[in-house]
């Protein structure tokens, strides 16, 4: 949620910000703020309700001067979206500014004892009250402010990405995290930092990503990292693979649309160097160690959230039928307030593109405590959950902008599937000759993911007859229920229609009341173990007048005479039905979303990565 950008050196600060702010837009878009030091140690701060182009139109012919600043894009957590809201805040004093990420779960009583001391807030946010904890401890034990960011933040129960600035230390920027992100952009004589390496990669590609419980301390040729207790800590920087044209529209209208042709790319890159065909071997460097673990495994339980549990419920279906492992799927916000049974012999795969969802990460602490091995799939590499987790996989589909998820839910589908032949050859499940013919088929994904992609006009002209709906109902069997479930969250969340995904056979036990000649149906009826049962399905909706939309294997004519539509995906193994049947899916919500007009990137009331919880 919240994106925070900031810089240090001999540039002018604020195109580097507002560029950045623009690159993080996707972590929050209902407010936007910049402050700037500029040359005489002036404090400019300039703040806006609504989009960062609002921002920017409001700086126009005022001082954006300085090569020392900072910006934040917000999602509203404590306080509703306004200019008072915004970010960044200030000290009482007019001395300090600070943005802020995350949640300082004990503002209540810090602002009730500030306010008993005479400090007066101007917001209703959290943030506000840690800039005055820092300002009066600093006044009241005569400290530098470096010693009263620390002694403040022990002060504070919750979490936070922070960067502040300070009128009397016009030469330093102070960052500080926990259980929010910061990553650093280490250049010659200059320095970045922002919640993500979106902003900093196209000037450099060397980062260090800060860890909980440390601040960074700032100056244009000088990084000083510490610990909260005030240790020194030696820097590690990494270089970043992520390049700049991957944060481009590319030429497409919407990142969404550029993100869904992604997919032969990110699915293909998701495999690479880890399955070989011709041998039946598929090798995971992040488990190697714990093949016997897997082996030997009595449970596996997923936790994730949205998307992300779609995947996990398509890797519960794999991962039963080929490793012959039971599998549980938790959202993680309910697993981690149940007490449940976790044994030592239990493996928890936790789901997560961000890698910083709040729930999944307390999820994820919760079974680790109760002895459970972790094992992460991310796509944002560097994040806390694949630093909190004991082993893991990168998904490698690269930065996903669009706020709903498209190639990360197909390379996280991929990496289950990974995963899954994985344990197989492990536990001895699966015949050599299967896992062969298995891993060739994997490999020609990616060019059926493509011929998918060809249905693309056809979709757009089904998207027109729906655009004006106002509900949906999408049915699945097997591991198509859980690419129902997945369609009818984009399109929900994009179109602002009202969809559902259920289980084909469930829909006569309820949902079946709701459907008229209004209601379109869409339905995964591909040629695979349950076709049959779902042809029953689509005769149940249309002797209720229901319009079907089906999603059919290339050359099928039975359903394609009962449906009123029909999109054709090619032939395959049942294993990959899910990374064949999300993509008309996907086109169908994102063209749906475009004809209502609707925001499909930065969709109303939704952030990237929800880092509350
Ligand atoms: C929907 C979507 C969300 C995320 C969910 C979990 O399109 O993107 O439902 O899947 O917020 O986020 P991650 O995967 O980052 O943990």
């Amino acid at each position: 949620m919240c994106g925070i950008v900031g810089y240090i050196g001999f540039r002018e600060a604020y195109p580097i910000v507002i560029k950045g702010l623009q690159r993080l837009e996707y972590r929050g878009y209902d407010s936007a703020g910049v402050a700037l030091l500029d040359h005489s140690s002036k404090l400019n701060i300039y703040k806006k309700a609504g989009k960062v182009a609002e921002l920017e139109n409001f700086v126009i012919g005022k001082d954006s001067s300085g090569s020392i600043g900072m910006g934040h894009t917000r999602w509203a957590t404590h306080g509703a979206p306004s200019d008072r809201n915004s970010h960044p805040h200030e000290s009482g004093n007019g001395n300090l500014a600070i943005i802020h990420n995350g949640i300082i779960e004990n503002y209540g009583p810090l602002k009730e004892e500030l306010i008993s001391r005479g400090h007066i807030f101007n917001s209703d946010t959290d943030t506000e009250v840690l800039i005055h904890l820092i300002e009066d401890i600093q006044k009241e034990a005569k400290i530098d402010l470096q010693q009263a960011v620390r002694e403040a933040l022990k002060e504070v129960v919750g979490a936070y990405a922070i960067v502040i600035m300070s009128k009397e230390d016009p030469e330093m920027l102070i960052a500080a995290r926990k259980g929010s992100p910061l990553v650093i952009g280490v250049g010659e004589k200059e320095y970045f930092i922002a919640s993500d390496a979106t902003p900093i990669v196209e000037y450099t590609k060397n980062v260090i990503y800060l860890n909980d419980n440390e601040i960074a301390y700032l100056k244009t040729n000088e990084l000083t990292i510490r610990t909260i207790d005030n240790t020194v800590k030696t820097p590690y920087v990494q270089q970043l693979e992520i390049k700049l044209e991957m944060l481009e529209k590319g030429g497409y209208e919407h990142f969404m649309l550029k993100e869904i042709y992604e997919q032969p790319r990110s699915i293909n890159d998701c495999m690479r160097g880890r399955i070989y065909p011709l041998e039946g071997k598929i090798q995971l460097g992040g488990i190697k160690e714990y093949a016997e673990k897997f082996k030997n495994a009595h449970r596996i339980i997923i936790v994730a959230c949205g998307t992300s549990w779609h995947a996990g419920l398509v890797g519960e279906y794999l991962i039963e039928e080929y490793a012959r492992i039971p599998v549980e799927v938790e959202y993680a916000s309910e697993f981690r307030y149940r007490n449940p049974i976790i044994s030592e012999n239990d493996i928890v795969i936790a789901i997560s593109q961000s890698g910083e969802t709040a729930d999944t990460m307390a999820a994820i602490e919760m079974a680790k405590s109760k002895g459970a091995t972790i094992f992460g799939i991310c796509n944002v590499v560097g994040a806390s959950i694949p630093r909190l987790s004991d082993a893991g996989m990168y998904t490698h589909a690269g930065p996903e902008i669009g706020v709903a998820s498209t190639k990360a839910f197909t390379a996280q589908v991929t990496a289950l599937t990974l995963m899954a032949f994985y344990m197989a050859e492990v536990k001895g499940t699966l015949p050599k000759t299967k896992l062969i013919a298995l891993l060739s088929e994997l490999e020609r994904i990616p060019s059926l993911v493509e011929k998918a992609l060809e249905s693309d006009k056809l979709i757009l002209e089904i998207a027109e007859k729906f655009k004006d709906s106002r509900n949906a109902l999408f049915l699945g069997r097997g591991s198509g229920f859980p690419v129902a479930l997945e369609g009818a969250l984009k399109l929900k969340e994009i179109s602002y229609i009202h969809a559902e995904g259920y289980p084909a056979a469930e829909m006569k036990h309820g949902p079946i009341a709701l459907i008229d000649e209004e209601m379109p149906v869409i339905v995964i009826a591909t040629k695979n173990s349950s076709y049959e049962k779902v042809i029953s399905n689509i005769q149940e909706v249309k002797a209720r007048k229901g319009i079907v939309v089906a999603i059919v294997t290339e050359g099928d004519t039975d359903v394609v005479k009962m449906a009123d539509y029909s999109i054709e995906i090619p032939a395959s193994d049942e294993a990959f039905l899910p990374l064949l049947a999300t993509i008309p899916l996907q086109l169908l919500s994102y063209h749906i979303a475009v004809l209502r007009g609707c925001n499909v990137d930065q969709p109303r009331n939704l952030a990237k990565s929800v880092t509350v919880e």
